[in-house]
């Protein structure tokens, strides 16, 4: 095989991405973008491909989470953090389930593009192209606004930076501080409709305090004011992708610069399609969303294609197949991944799946579909003997109305009164927590069984 080069996916069928109609403004926004430093190192990647592998192994437990579609108009400080400090909360409750460390990636600095089931909408009796995520075109319903603009791509890029440099300062700045994380979580048990988790985050507390009592804290102090995290998108938009790759120079390998994992899309995981070519060359780990309609076939030879040295940590598979469909499509991949003796890691996305239109009329997911396909999800893994490795979710740190249910019940009336999303639904902080309580409870209940399974 002649050896793969950056630009190769432009000679492959490439569906999802759009037609720029200034062919010399792409250029040049592109040569701008290749001569801009990347985000990311590839020390980081592989490190983070390493932890993956861990998780593969039931070692460590993977938490992968963020905005479907980060806006720039919903771009601030702000944000970023309430998204960065549910997540640590989750991950804390998520250690406490599985006693085993938990990895940290964000849908962010750099989840931009969309793809969409259709390339048309209809907003107002008007045909306008879909609305593809803000480095592609605006979300106005204006036939100007939904033209791709290259230029688009500078500012996510700008975008991109300026996140990630928040995330690095609040992991290591002494904000991500156990205490403090554990003391955010305390203030949800505290309300009346979360007190059924009161007791695990007592547990957690005790724990701390013994820790204190014993001078752990100060032995400890670095590991438990710092955090590593990771960033991650999907690899949709590959003019964007190229033009951020980059060689390592301590190997000579070839790095996508634009986030610590990337992955590719539901809808573009053909394994002859473009977006597949360019992932196979980069060093990165790279996740692969399988939904209803992956066949074993196309996943062996997708993983041959990714993995041809079967690295473990190198392919993570995101199981998105809606509640009620794990049953039918989970067994049968996992037997694929057997067949092939392919090294993966299993992750669970139950929010792709499970989208509905609520009766008031808005996109949205009920919470306890969420958790049912999460519950799937292990009882498959359970049951074939395989590792369920951690969770993906769309969600947001703050306080909106897009998915319905959860504690603090968020009903179909309620949509409209906080619904920001640019794209799908997410859970806010509320939901995404309780969902963390009620996956460390099934990864109890998973270690007391392998323990049970193992002494008896
Ligand atoms: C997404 O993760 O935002 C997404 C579009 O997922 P999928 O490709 O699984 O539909
Ligand atoms: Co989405």
């Amino acid at each position: 095989m002649t050896e793969w080069q950056k630009t190769d996916w432009r000679n492959l069928p490439r569906i999802q991405m759009p037609d720029y109609p200034d062919a010399d403004a792409l250029h040049a926004v592109e040569q701008r973008l290749a001569s801009y430093p990347p985000l990311v190192f590839a020390g980081e990647a592989r490190r983070l491909k390493a932890q993956l592998a861990a998780v593969g192994r039931g070692e460590a437990f993977l938490l992968q989470g963020g905005d479907c579609a980060e806006s720039f108009a919903e771009f601030s400080a702000d944000s970023i953090r309430d998204t960065f400090k549910v997540m640590l909360q989750m991950a804390m409750v998520l250690t406490w389930g599985a006693k085993v460390p938990v990895v940290k990636v964000g849908r962010m600095a750099g989840q931009f593009a969309k793809p969409r089931s259709s390339p048309t909408e209809v907003v107002g009796g008007v045909e306008l192209a879909s609305y593809k995520g803000d480095i592609i075109n605006g979300f106005d319903p204006d036939p100007a606004a939904r033209t791709p603009d290259p230029a688009r791509m500078l500012q996510a890029y700008t975008q991109a930076a300026a996140t990630l440099n928040l995330l690095r300062a609040f992991s290591t700045g002494g904000y991500a501080d156990m205490h403090a994380v554990h003391a955010w979580t305390l203030g949800f048990t505290g309300a009346p409709e979360a007190s059924k988790y009161r007791d695990l985050a007592n547990r957690i507390s005790d724990t701390l305090d013994f820790m204190e009592a014993a001078g752990i804290r100060d032995e400890a102090e670095h590991v438990l004011q710092t955090v590593e995290f990771y960033t991650s998108h999907e690899a949709l938009l590959l003019e964007y992708e190229e033009a951020l790759t980059r060689v390592d120079s301590t190997t000579g390998q070839v790095l996508a610069g634009s986030g610590h994992m990337i992955w590719i899309g539901d809808r573009t995981r053909q394994p002859d399609g473009a977006h597949v070519e360019y992932c196979r060359g980069v060093l990165n780990p790279i996740g692969l969303k399988c939904g209803p309609s992956l066949t074993s076939g196309h996943l062996k030879a997708l993983l041959q294609k990714l993995n041809p040295n079967n690295e473990a940590g190198r392919v993570t598979l995101i199981a998105r197949f809606g509640a009620g469909n794990v049953g039918e499509n989970l067994p049968r991949l996992i037997r694929a991944v057997r067949e092939e003796g392919a090294n993966v890691t299993w992750t669970c996305d139950p929010m792709h799946g499970n989208t509905i239109k609520s009766s008031s009329g808005f996109k949205t997911r009920p919470f306890e579909s969420v958790l049912r396909e999460v519950r799937e999800f292990f009882a498959v893994h359970n049951a074939e003997g395989t590792i369920p490795g951690g969770v993906h979710f769309e969600m947001t740190g703050k306080d909106v109305t897009e998915c319905t249910g959860g504690v603090r019940a968020v009903t179909d009336e309620d949509l409209s009164s906080r619904y920001h999303t640019a794209c799908d639904p997410r859970l806010n902080a509320s939901q995404s927590l309780e969902l963390a309580f009620l996956v460390a409870e099934e990864l109890s209940a998973r270690r007391r069984n392998l323990a049970q399974a193992a002494n008896g």
